[in-house]
């Protein structure tokens, strides 16, 4: 989704702006741009479709572009396709004011309206230019920028997070933010804003997070916040404390390789930092026993990877708190006026904290009474600000659009929470606890085992990536996984591919088997491996290719029907999706290689989808 950058400082911006941008890239775009106030009070506006390094060479890596305060931008179309026009920063009519913006502006065909009939002419299809010649009417009013913003925003209704910069103000920019990412890095005789912090790590660690309806007003030697009400407010800093090296693809060909090798780290920081003496330790819950004992549904609100994790947690929580739990897609529970109250436990899982949907329920949520405990891997991101209990993935950054090691952590975290809860309930027993402490223990070293060769993968990845279609079919947690392994699949290889549950293909979706059709036959889930066996013979009957995946200890049962077959080692039944995810991931991963596809940008996706 669009990332937002902007420099003020003693050195030249352009480069700057340029560098934070690339390592924005992976949210995803398909132009960028950049503005730049040069000495003699001039703006530059630069802008491409396409790639970065097409903006790079018009502008000579910055170097045809002069001066120390800019913004930049990377676009992700949702108002106007993607072309030179419509990029990012979009500069008022008498050239004086820019901006960059992530988000959508509700009203902005009434505005667009209002200021045609005020003689402003438009020359792009996108709702950010509304905001600009908005603040080029007020401007020319008033002739104070910071007003000037205050008095649009009234105006705006939507999402936004706005860099703003005024040819009248060479040594300022101005931020401001309601619900879409932004941030402020404070700098040594320099300042920064980004939509997130790996854009502008490399410059500054001390970071503070803006809320809705703040602004900033940013200059070299400082930075003051003002609250909705202009008042200058105090905002707290954090450091940011993650290496460098995190957000780099350290020898590996592509970030989603690398973030796949990474998740038994990622496991063993998420997981064993909280437990101690074979327990499993909270400190930050502020839930207590009483709201816990008493509640009565437990509601898991997500989008994408992060409502599969939920998709699992459901099977899993449910079994060790005998509690009914709904797992809902955040865009569809914000509309649903959902039956959530004060005896309602909200678990929202987000990677990014940012995801527009999946914040509009969790407000929806907590309007209605309920206790929100999220999980969420970057801190202090919205999600994570404004719920009532957050625990973190300690995952560390991912760059690759498709999840891999956010997810894994994710169903760590969501399944350890269900023990925690289910020793507090007396609904999961002693042995049962240590049994799965124990083997949550040994899941970061059976993963890294099955990661030590991928051959077997790389072998099936060659054999199928000519499919045009594949099914993955599982019962129960299989067919959980199963909802991942087919959105890795498609996400990234762009084959069609769907998650069936096994028992409801013969209800009409078996018509579609034909011969050579592609099934990813998931049966890790022990109980009810026999049933998964009699599905597998029922689409090789209709001359289905079966790819099977399976325990080591199904295996040799398996292969009496099947040819191809993965393993992965048993678990756990609660951990058994943690390992099978695993080759499911990378038979994505090389089946988009094979197929030569854009692995860590696919098209038309963003890392953080934070608009509705
Ligand atoms: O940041 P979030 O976890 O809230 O993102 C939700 C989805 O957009 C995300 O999981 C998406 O489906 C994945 N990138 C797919 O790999």
């Amino acid at each position: 989704m669009c990332g937002i950058v902007g420099f003020v400082g003693n050195e030249q911006a352009a480069p700057i702006l340029l560098d934070g941008l690339a390592r924005l890239e992976y949210r995803g775009y398909d132009s960028a741009g950049i503005a730049v106030v040069s000495q003699n009070r001039e703006l530059q506006v630069k802008k491409a479709k396409g790639r970065l390094q097409v903006l790079s060479d018009i502008i000579q890596g910055g170097k045809s572009v002069e001066g120390t305060l800019g913004i930049g931008h990377t676009r992700w179309a949702t108002h106007g396709e993607p072309n030179d026009v419509n990029a990012h920063p979009h500069l008022s009519g008498d050239g004086k004011i820019a901006v960059v913006h992530n988000g959508i502006i509700e009203n902005y065909v009434e505005l667009r309206d209002f200021l045609v009939s005020q003689g402003y002419e438009f020359k792009s299809e996108t709702d950010t230019e509304v905001v600009t010649q908005l603040l080029a009417y007020y401007y020319a009013e008033c002739g104070d920028i910071f007003e000037t913003v205050f008095k649009v925003i009234r105006r705006v209704e939507g999402a936004y997070a706005l860099g703003i910069i005024c040819a009248d103000c060479p040594d300022r920019f101005i931020a401001a933010r309601k619900d879409a990412p932004l941030l402020i890095g404070h700098g040594e005789g320099c300042n920064f804003i980004a939509s997130d912090v790996t854009a502008i790590i490399k410059h500054t660690r001390d970071i503070s997070y803006m809320d809705d309806g703040e602004v900033a007003v940013i200059t070299a030697d400082g930075v003051q916040v003002y609250n909705s009400m202009e008042q200058p407010i105090e905002k707290e800093h954090s450091y940011i404390d993650w290496d460098v090296s995190a957000a780099e693809k350290g020898g590996y060909a592509h970030f989603m390789l690398k973030e796949i090798m990474e998740q038994p780290e990622a496991i063993r920081k998420t997981a064993f930092s909280r437990i101690r003496d074979n327990r499993i330790f909270f400190e930050d819950l502020k839930i207590d026993e009483a709201y816990i004992k008493n509640i009565d549904k437990i509601f898991i609100i997500a989008c994408g990877s992060s409502y599969h994790v939920g998709v699992v947690g459901k099977y899993n929580l449910e079994r060790m708190l005998r509690k009914p739990v709904e797992v809902c897609l955040a865009s569809e529970f914000r509309y649903s006026n959902p039956l959530v109250d004060e005896k309602s436990l909200v678990i929202v899982i987000s990677q990014s904290g940012e995801t527009l949907d999946t914040m509009a329920a969790l407000r929806e949520a907590k309007s209605l009474g309920a206790h929100i405990l999220s999980i969420v891997n970057v801190v202090g991101s919205s999600i994570a600000r404004e719920s009532d209990d957050v625990l973190y993935t300690w995952a560390g950054p991912e760059i690759a659009v498709a999840t891999t090691k956010a997810y894994s952590t994710q169903l760590v975290l969501l399944n350890m929470l269900g023990l925690y809860f289910g020793d507090i309930l007396g609904t999961v027993s002693a042995k049962e606890y240590s049994e799965i402490i124990d083997e949550l223990l040994r899941l970061p070293a059976k993963m890294e085992q099955m990661l030590e060769n991928t051959d077997d993968i790389k072998y099936y990845a060659s054999a199928y990536f000519n499919h045009s279609s594949v099914f993955f079919i599982g019962r129960n947690l299989d067919y959980a996984m199963g909802l991942e392994g087919s959105l890795k699949l498609k996400e990234i290889s762009y084959i069609h591919s769907e998650a069936y549950a096994s028992g409801e293909l013969k209800h009409g979706t078996i018509s579609l088997i034909e011969d050579g059709t592609l099934v990813i036959a998931l049966g890790t889930y022990a109980p009810l491996f026999d049933k998964a066996m009699s599905n597998v013979v029922e689409v090789q009957a209709r001359g289905a290719d079966v790819l099977a995946l399976t325990t080591d200890s199904h295996a040799a049962e398996m292969r009496k029907t099947v040819e191809n077959v993965m393993t992965v080692p048993q678990s756990h039944t609660i951990f058994q999706p943690s390992l099978g995810v695993v080759p499911l991931q990378l038979f994505a991963y090389y089946v988009a290689l094979m197929r030569g596809c854009d692995i860590d940008k696919p098209r038309n996706l963003a890392k953080s989808v934070t608009v509705e």
